[in-house]
């Protein structure tokens, strides 16, 4: 008789944790030699729902570059995490985490993305962070772009577009790789790397106003050019420091049929391949037949050098890592794909939505996770989830029960598929601390367990207050997942 014991929680080392980006919480975007970032010439949006990343022309760009405030480019300012660090820091360890994702602000290190020598101002700045972290026994998990690079180089390539840029990002790599070395035990390359079809916040590259065709061609030339520096990345880290991981970052959105009409159960298929494809690149080595077909048949030409392809399959990531905070729905006669909206596809009558039209739907996460262990076989990482709320602060405090509800039944889903059989390495939690969202630039969407006093306007004390959720979690990590 075959009898199995199955495992009841987490396993034992479990990487707890948070998520955060340099460009939305560091600020200090002019100070100790930093250059300008894509994501400090982006606007604000003007509604909660329109969302402005990817909103820059070559006339705004000008624009923001002759403007030296903070007023309308909210990243320039993030919550001053750059002088706040020691504070967040020790506060993230107060709640017991195992392990904090940040990324490193490229601009920070080469101003001007092919400077001679590297800005040592910025280098220092990480070396503060990563003792810090080890003051705490906190491991740190580093992304190398975050949604962000050099506007010096979007000035001189038009970001990822040119080839060019591939030997300026490695550069970087190369250089963190062998600052921080024996200090960082995982990295992970390009954030969210499939929303490049998305642009500009991407990409770095300027393509708005072209036609729909001619900004897929340049949007997967770019990703083209980041999926060879990757790999170069990999075999870099693997050569400078042998024992550290590199992984791959994918926005993953499962995608369900509207029906179970066989024709849009093909649909959602389409989908979540074109959703899958980064990762089979990224772990497989190779760009898969499916979309060779694609875009043969959209005539998308990807233009490659003669070693790319070797490059690939000769450096694929140690382990997958992705954010999940929704899934979609489709219909084979669905009008549109709704490429540059978060939130693409249809409704799904079973799920309810946040204040920003997110659908939540925590076995969605399940169905994720089982998904790509089964396709990949390779360690998991979830380095984003998350619930972007309008809290209220009230008598210096905030009952944030939503977030505690949203954020448990996703931990249960995770059990689960561990008790699947999943090999799940952590969980950071996205934005443990309050910070400037991404996709709108507003401070409003609050996704922490610390509340910072900043509003949209960037009035505030930028005190740190903790939230309801901020005594939860430090039990959920207390208890490694079992009190929820
Ligand atoms: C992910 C990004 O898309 O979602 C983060 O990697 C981002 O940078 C997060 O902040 C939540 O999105 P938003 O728009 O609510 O900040």
């Amino acid at each position: 008789m075959y009898k199995k014991t199955y495992p009841k929680t987490f396993p034992k080392g479990f990487l707890w944790g948070g998520a955060t980006a340099a460009n939305q919480v560091e600020g200090a975007w002019n100070i100790d030699g930093k250059g300008m970032s894509t994501a400090e010439v982006v606007q604000k949006a003007d509604d909660r729902r329109q969302m402005s990343m990817s909103d820059v022309t070559q006339e705004t760009l000008q624009v923001a570059l002759a403007d030296t405030t903070v007023e309308r480019y909210p990243k320039r300012r993030g919550i001053d995490f750059y002088h706040h660090y020691k504070e967040d820091i020790a506060l993230f360890a107060e709640m017991g985490f195992k392990v904090y994702r940040f990324s490193i602000a490229w601009a920070r290190i080469f101003p001007k993305g092919e400077d001679q020598v590297p800005n040592e101002a910025g280098l220092v700045f990480y070396d503060h962070v990563l003792a810090e972290l080890a003051k705490y026994d906190i491991k740190p998990l580093v992304t190398l772009s975050h949604y962000e690079m050099p506007i010096a180089l979007t000035q001189k390539y038009n970001g990822w577009a040119g080839r060019e840029t591939i030997t300026a990002f490695n550069r970087f790599t190369e250089t963190v790789f062998n600052r921080y070395k024996k200090q960082v035990p995982y990295w992970l390359t390009f954030n969210e790397i499939n929303t490049g079809t998305w642009g500009f916040h991407e990409t770095g590259a300027i393509d708005k106003g072209l036609s729909k065709k001619e900004q897929l061609q340049i949007r997967y030339q770019a990703l083209h050019h980041q999926f060879v520096a990757s790999a170069i990345a990999t075999k870099q880290l693997h050569e400078i420091d042998s024992t550290a991981k590199i992984g791959s970052m994918l926005a993953r959105m499962q995608t369900y049929p509207a029906t179970p009409n066989p024709k849009d159960v093909r649909a959602a298929q389409l989908v979540d391949e074109k959703n899958l494809f980064f990762t089979d690149v990224q772990a497989r080595g190779e760009y898969p037949e499916y979309m060779n077909r694609f875009f043969y048949e959209n005539d998308i030409v990807i233009q490659m050098a003669e070693n790319d392809q070797a490059i690939l399959l000769a450096n694929p990531v140690d382990f997958i890592s992705f954010s999940y905070y929704m899934t979609n729905v489709t219909a084979h006669d669905q009008v549109g794909d709704g490429a540059g909206n978060m939130a693409v596809g249809g409704r799904n009558p079973y799920l309810k939505e946040s204040d920003w039209g997110w659908q939540i739907d925590p076995v969605g996460l399940r169905i994720s996770l089982n998904t790509m262990w089964d396709r990949y076989r390779k360690p998991l990482f979830i380095v984003e989830n998350g619930l972007g709320a309008l809290d209220k602060l009230e008598n210096g405090q905030v009952h944030d029960q939503y977030r505690i509800d949203y954020l448990r039944q996703h931990i249960e889903q995770m059990k689960e598929s561990i008790k699947d059989g999943v090999d799940l390495l952590g969980y950071t939690m996205w934005g443990p601390i309050d910070l400037i969202s991404f996709s709108t630039s507003e401070m409003s969407k609050r996704y922490g367990f610390i509340y910072v006093d900043q509003d949209d306007n960037g009035e505030g004390t930028l005190k740190r207050i903790k939230k309801d959720s901020f005594e939860w979690y430090k039990q959920v990590i207390k208890t490694n997942g079992e009190q929820l």
